[in-house]
């Protein structure tokens, strides 16, 4: 089994700490002296897997190599986009570069920026998984939903196919309130993680099924690929030209082979600076802090101080977030808007 590191994303709600330069899987957002990307590695542990592959921007190769070394993990290969083109692409340039030895090894397609507090719990949930990836299915993570969060895609359990697996009867990708509400309620639902069990050549076989666009660009890509060192550099004219896709509705959507294995282990993506208070530890007023922080009758806040005393005096809900150039202050039910922000200044700039 090798691990496939998805490190590509932005991270622009968790603006200002996390920015263009240095996304949230490079920061130590739970734990103080470890990167998400780093926390994400760890829960590897154990699980005998082999040398993991990094997908991440070219930009970021720098951060991405200096984290991976610093946990001491050697990756089979840091393969660098010129261009994001979402998952769909990105796991199908791993599965490629994973057969490239006439292997076919299963492939536990993770994201460099969630976080999990039940690390049995997770490994449980691979080892559940992997006699149905050896069979053939595309198994997803399906996390046992506690709020009718709009930011998950959703998925219908169907019939059990083992202990902890089900078939999937259908994927909803981020519905609205109301019906993540009636979906919560009914019970047959679990949130999609976006984190993957399959065989190389299955996931192939299916994106050429029904993305032929999609696998024939990244074929091409790997085709016309260097290496130096860990970084392996596409064929950026190919890989520009490919579509782009996330791998729920290139892939996820249309096979006929889509399992879902249950997971119950303190999952979050972290979405958001309220997703962080809630998995972050607090004081006895449900105030999460972070630095040299001084919070008089204040309640469920989160404050983060990066470079001078933050004090905070009778409020409650509020987010605030300072570092040295720009500061956030926010009500707890619109971090969702903070990339907004992010898109102003970068229309504006
Ligand atoms: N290498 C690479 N290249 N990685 C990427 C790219 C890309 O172009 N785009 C996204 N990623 C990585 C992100 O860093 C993240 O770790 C993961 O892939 C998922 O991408 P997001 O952009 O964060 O997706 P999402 O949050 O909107 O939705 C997905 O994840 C949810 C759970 O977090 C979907 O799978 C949802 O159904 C799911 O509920
Ligand atoms: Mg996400």
């Amino acid at each position: 089994m090798q691990p496939v590191i998805m490190a590509g994303g932005s991270g622009s709600r968790l603006w200002p700490l996390s920015r263009q330069l240095n996304p949230k899987q490079f920061l130590a957002l739970v734990n103080p002296d470890t990167t998400l990307l780093q926390d994400t590695l760890a829960r590897l542990d154990g699980l005998e897997a082999a040398a993991p592959v990094l997908i991440c921007n070219e930009e970021h190769r720098f951060l991405a190599a200096e984290q991976l070394r610093q946990a001491e993990i050697q990756p089979d290969g840091i393969l660098l986009e010129p261009t994001g083109r979402n998952t769909a692409p990105a796991i199908a340039l791993a599965a490629l570069r994973a057969r490239r030895v006439g292997e076919d090894p299963l492939l536990l397609v993770l994201a460099a920026d969630h976080t999990m507090a039940d690390v049995a719990a997770f490994q449980a949930s691979v080892k559940a998984a992997m006699p149905q990836a050896e069979a053939g299915k595309l198994v997803t993570f399906g996390v046992v939903p506690h709020c009718p969060e709009t930011g998950y895609g959703y998925i219908k359990r169907g019939k059990p196919l083992s202990d902890q697996v089900h078939q999937v009867d259908r994927f909803v990708e981020k519905p609205d309130l109301t019906t993540a509400q009636d979906y919560l309620d009914s019970g047959d639902y679990l949130w999609n993680s976006g984190m993957f069990l399959f065989r190389a050549s299955r996931y192939l076989e299916e994106l050429g099924n029904h993305r032929p666009g999609i696998l024939a660009a990244c074929e091409k890509a790997m085709a016309g690929c260097s290496e130096d060192m860990d970084f392996v550099r596409l064929d950026k004219a190919a890989f520009r030209s490919c579509p782009s896709d996330s791998v729920d509705y290139a892939v996820m959507e249309n096979t006929e082979s889509a399992a879902v294995v249950s997971l119950d282990a303190g999952w979050s993506d972290i979405g958001s600076w309220s997703a962080l208070w809630e998995v972050g530890g607090k004081d006895e007023n449900d105030n999460s802090h972070y630095g040299d922080v001084i919070a008089q009758d204040c309640q469920c806040t989160l404050v983060r101080a990066e470079h001078r005393l933050v004090a905070t005096v009778g409020v409650r809900d509020l987010i605030v977030v300072e570092t040295k150039d720009a500061v956030l202050v926010a009500h707890k039910d619109s971090v969702q808007d903070v990339k907004k922000v992010v898109e102003r200044i970068r229309d504006d700039g």
